[in-house]
């Protein structure tokens, strides 16, 4: 009989309170995700102090959720990943305490996760990776190309200066009155749109691959000003369409150029705005015919927050033989190495 790997995996670093088993760093047994946007929407974005609380009222039914569905009990349980950060300290305090306990009670080995090796773990779940690879991360906090020459090891080759891609989105989505979170929106309008109203592109210094969205969110703020001055009316289409092929532009000419240098065999796609439609298409244009490279492009599950990522990230570390104390501890600025 084949020994498998069973990890449950916890993340409740931003909004969403989830748990769930993978087997071998590949299969997924269970994953389950219980979002508290509802909550957060009149606010207009997440409040730390409801997320906390959504937190500890559901981690518990989470985890246990993500046991019956796997069908295994907590004995079977081969070691616990749970996000350690970025993200919320409030909102990671309540997911690390949990796996303490859980670990401690059981005497089951703890991983802490980062939560953006977890966004490109997620692509490990639909394929096997190859290296040297290149991840395009790309989520609410964080954009950055990161380059792995094998397993568990994380090289950031450029991030954002300023604001990530999905927060650049949500700022934008807020000024022309949509919903949060407001990336799938602008996402939505963008289809229905030409991208007629002219916006900057933020190359930055020659060869940089650092990116930087607050100058491109700022124009768009000022051309809806200008234009509400005057008078004039802009479709909200064109201008959703506009931004977003801004966005789109600067990423995948940075991530072809970081692809070609660093010869990747594989680029991943990773983080919330990986569920993007113009991205995920744009991507596949450029490269999923080149045949020099595999493009992994998760379903949309995988792109948002959710524990299956933490597990299978955490699966490696695991067998990597890393292990976290009991000492272990939220960190919001945690870095990814
Ligand atoms: O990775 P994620 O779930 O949470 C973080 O770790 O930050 O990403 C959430 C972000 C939000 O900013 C949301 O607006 C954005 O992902 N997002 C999108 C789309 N779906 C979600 N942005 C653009 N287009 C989408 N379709
Ligand atoms: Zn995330």
């Amino acid at each position: 009989m084949t020994q498998h790997t069973f990890v449950l995996g916890i993340e409740t670093s931003c909004d969403e309170t989830a748990a769930s088993v993978v087997r071998d760093g590949t299969q997924i047994l269970s994953n389950v995700v219980s979002s508290q946007i509802e909550s957060h929407k009149r606010f207009g974005g997440v409040v730390p102090e409801i997320a906390s609380r959504h937190h500890v009222e559901q981690v518990t039914y989470v985890v246990e959720e993500a046991l019956v569905q796997a069908g295994l009990t907590i004995k079977e349980i081969d070691a616990i990943a749970v996000t350690e950060g970025p993200g919320l300290v409030g909102a990671l305090i309540i997911g690390v305490n949990a796996a303490k306990a859980i670990a401690f009670a059981h005497n089951i080995p703890l991983v802490g996760v980062h939560h953006i090796a977890g966004h490109i773990y997620a692509n490990r779940l639909v394929k096997e990776m190859k290296f040297p690879l290149l991840s395009l991360v790309v989520s609410g906090g964080h954009t950055e190309l990161v380059y792995m020459k094998e397993h568990g090891s994380f090289e950031v080759i450029g991030e954002t200066r300023d604001d990530a891609a999905g927060e650049a989105y949500d700022k934008v989505a807020r000024t022309l009155g949509l919903p949060y979170p407001g990336g799938p929106h602008i996402d939505r309008l963008a289809q229905e749109g030409k991208p007629s109203v002219k916006l900057p592109r933020a190359w930055l210094e020659e060869g940089s691959y650092d990116f930087s969205f607050s100058g491109l969110k700022s124009s768009v703020i000022n051309t809806l000003h200008n234009a509400e001055q005057r008078g004039e009316e802009i479709d909200p289409k064109d201008l959703a369409a506009s931004f977003q092929e801004s966005v789109i532009e600067v990423l995948v000419t940075k991530a072809e150029r970081a692809v070609k240098e660093y010869k990747a065999e594989q680029l991943l796609l990773a983080g919330g705005v990986a569920a993007n439609k113009g991205l995920r298409q744009r991507l596949e244009e450029t490269f999923g015919d080149a045949g020099s490279i595999e493009l992994i492009i998760p379903p949309l599950s995988l792109c948002t927050d959710n524990a299956a990522m933490i597990a299978a990230a955490g699966t490696i570390s695991f067998e990597q033989g890393k292990r976290s104390g009991y000492a272990l501890n939220a960190n919001p600025g945690l870095e990814l190495i």
